[in-house]
């Protein structure tokens, strides 16, 4: 898995959007409708047409390594991404950040009933182990992980 060695930052994030995404994805997150207006030729990242909170996209370690090895689109790929590591997970806080940007919230209020079950990238509490929803959200997961490995489990994500 690839892993950034900082907490991923939403603002440097949003530098990396305007120069690297919002051409195709659009100024607010709308993406881009083709001709036939059915489907889109560039899926929306936020707002109301656009995944839901708490879906796997959702979650940093589940998208970024998906932007670092194909986006931008039919430019990047994994032997020759054009994003850093950083990079990746920087746009991704930016997208997924809920509170600069709104999408579909759930419509259940319980989710992971199971605990040990919980993503460690999933952004809402509470959690087995002692790191904060912040962390959880935007890392650095290698803590974490080597948390659950001390107490002989296996992180989620
Ligand atoms: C040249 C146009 C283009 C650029 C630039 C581009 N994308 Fe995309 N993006 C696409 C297309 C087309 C798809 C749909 C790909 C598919 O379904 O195979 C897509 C899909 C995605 C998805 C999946 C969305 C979903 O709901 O499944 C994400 C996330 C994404 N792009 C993020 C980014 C990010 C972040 C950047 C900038 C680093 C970026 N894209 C730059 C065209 C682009």
């Amino acid at each position: 898995m690839i892993f950034h060695e900082r907490a991923a930052d939403p603002f440097k994030g949003e530098e990396v959007y305007k120069r690297e995404c919002l051409s195709c994805h659009g100024a607010n997150g709308e993406g881009k409708m083709r001709a036939d207006n059915v489907c889109y030729e560039y899926p929306p990242l936020w707002g109301e047409k656009s995944y839901q909170s708490g879906s796997s996209v959702h979650r940093l370690i589940k998208m970024a390594p998906f932007v670092y090895a194909n986006m931008p689109n039919k430019i990047a790929t994994y032997q020759n991404p054009k994003l850093t590591i950083e990079e990746a997970y920087d746009v991704v806080a930016f997208i997924n950040n809920d509170t600069i940007h709104k999408r579909p919230q759930p419509i259940t209020k319980t989710d992971y009933a199971s605990l040990p079950n919980k993503p460690i990238d999933y952004d809402k509490g509470p959690y087995l182990d002692p790191f904060s929803e912040t962390q959880h959200k935007y890392g650095p997961y290698k803590e974490i992980v080597d948390y659950y490995k001390k107490i002989g489990k296996k992180a989620n994500y």
